[in-house]
């Protein structure tokens, strides 16, 4: 049993990768093998609009047949048993990288059809962790979760079952002492890192034994 998941902030140890580091420890109390992949690390573009992968009776139907480091991802996402997607929040939405590389991912997969239908080869549960700097009532006034749930809907669409994961009033910076940011307190913020921050790591660690577990039975 194989889970992997995508790191969609630029910093390997912070909030985001975090998270998606306790779900793959919770995979992996359940006998599933993990990876963590760090988009940043990868050099690839969003879709080109190209069309290869909607060619009627074309060989690439359904596939991206663009030629960068997220090929190989590709193959091996087809045979992974569950994927976590994490990214922090960027101007409202996923950061850039999460979203050219959902653009590509997604949309081989999908067909268009009446009735969207999807033609990736199996269901597995996706899972997607959302890290965010606005408390949970600030995000609720400018409507993020519609924006989570689109992309809840077309990850649920394209693998079969979608769950998220809201991680918000995030700690942002090593030392706040040293940035321009007069409206956090950077007391509340710490104390909100050693008392909330540790349940969404179980929240996350939950998540990873959950999907490994459904993969058992
Ligand atoms: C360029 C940039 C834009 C951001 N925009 C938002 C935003 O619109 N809403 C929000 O809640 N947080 C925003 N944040 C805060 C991050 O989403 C938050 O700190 C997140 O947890 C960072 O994840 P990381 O620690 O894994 O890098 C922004 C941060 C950066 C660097």
């Amino acid at each position: 049993m194989k889970i992997i998941a995508f790191n969609g902030s630029p910093r390997k140890e912070w909030n985001t990768s975090t998270l998606l580091k306790k779900a793959l420890e919770g995979a992996a109390s359940q006998g599933a093998k993990t990876e963590l992949i760090h988009l940043y690390d990868l050099k690839y573009q969003g879709c080109i609009s190209c069309f290869a992968c909607k060619e009627k009776n074309g060989k690439s139907y359904g596939k991206c047949v663009v030629r960068d480091d997220l090929k190989p991802i590709f193959k091996q996402i087809e045979t992974a048993d569950a994927i976590i997607f994490g990214s922090p929040i960027y101007l409202g939405s996923i950061t850039g990288e999460m979203q050219s590389f959902l653009e590509r991912l997604v949309f081989p997969y999908l067909t268009y059809t009446d009735l969207p239908q999807t033609l990736f080869p199996k269901k597995i549960p996706v899972g997607f962790i959302y890290t965010m700097g606005l408390t949970e009532e600030l995000m609720v006034e400018f409507g993020y979760q519609q924006r989570f749930a689109g992309t809840d809907r077309f990850l649920s669409r394209i693998f079969g079952l979608s769950q998220s994961l809201l991680c918000f009033d995030t700690y942002q910076f090593k030392d706040y002492s040293k940035v321009v940011a007069p409206r956090f307190n950077p007391e509340e913020k710490l104390k909100r890192r050693q008392e909330v921050f540790p349940k969404d790591c179980q929240k996350a660690f939950d998540m990873g034994a959950e999907f490994a577990r459904e993969n058992k039975s």
